[in-house]
């Protein structure tokens, strides 16, 4: 079967991948829902990744996020994310990558174009719309900082449970999956929306790539159980017209 995917991705000319938590997991960022290693299987992300939950207790959800940073700083890009990276610029414009992860690792690895549909854990934003006097180089530090005038929170830019993706990226990463040959979903289990959407709407083939069982499998033309980081390199090797 790897084989004939390998097949399948020489004679695209469009493809369209869509990654997971599951992409880092050989790096060693945690993934959400995996029983042994998730982060929610330490608590319930309702208490933690919703803006309720930051207004509630800032403190707490920003600490939560900078232990999630410092471990994400840790760690390297791996060779699935490598392999894609190299996929890129052998083929220019022919690979769209969309990631609801918000680690970087693609963009470390040196993928280009990245839609990042649900942030990036890295950079900061303001809770509350920013006002005149809300300035990026003059925050009050703080556990969140915020603003020295106004008292405006700083927050983690990634998309929180309830929150409109960036409409940018989204509109994007629709458009590559209605308009791709292939599409490769790589460490999701398939459950968040819309992000999952873009692999049911696909028109070309879909593969699969995951460790496990998802909610994606019934509509794949292909599930490959393997690790990303192990299977990846294999099929987006070189020899791939
Ligand atoms: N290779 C491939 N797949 C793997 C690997 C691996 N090495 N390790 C784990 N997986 C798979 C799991 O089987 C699971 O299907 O990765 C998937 C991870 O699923 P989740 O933990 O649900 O993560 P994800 O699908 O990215 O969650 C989507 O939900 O919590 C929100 O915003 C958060 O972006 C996240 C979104």
């Amino acid at each position: 079967m790897n084989d004939e995917v390998r097949g399948w991705i020489g004679s695209a000319r469009r493809i369209a991948v869509l990654t997971g938590a599951g992409m880092s997991a050989e790096s060693g960022v945690p993934t959400f829902r995996d029983a042994l290693t998730g982060l929610w299987a330490k608590f319930d992300p309702a208490q933690l990744a919703t803006e309720e939950a930051f207004r509630a207790n800032p403190a707490l959800v920003w600490n939560w996020y900078a232990s999630r940073r410092e471990a994400i700083a840790k760690v390297e890009p791996n060779a699935g994310h490598r392999a894609l990276a190299d996929f890129q610029q052998r083929h220019p414009g022919r690979l769209t990558l969309v990631t609801q992860n918000v680690d970087g690792l693609h963009q470390r690895a040196g993928s280009t174009g990245v839609l990042a549909l649900h942030g990036n854990i890295a950079a900061d934003s303001w809770l509350d719309l920013p006002r005149n006097c809300c300035r990026e180089d003059d925050v009050q530090a703080g556990t969140p900082p915020s603003c020295s005038v106004c008292g405006n929170l700083r927050r983690p830019a990634v998309v929180w449970f309830g929150e409109a993706l960036p409409p940018a990226a989204l509109g994007a990463a629709q458009n590559a999956a209605a308009h791709c040959d292939l599409m490769l979903v790589v460490g999701t289990s398939g459950v968040v929306y819309p992000a999952a959407g873009l692999a049911r709407r696909a028109p070309g083939k879909v593969v699969i790539v995951n460790t496990g069982p998802t909610d994606l499998d019934e509509v794949a033309d292909a599930v490959l159980r393997a690790p990303a980081a192990q299977l990846l390199p294999q099929l987006l090797a070189a020899t791939a017209r």
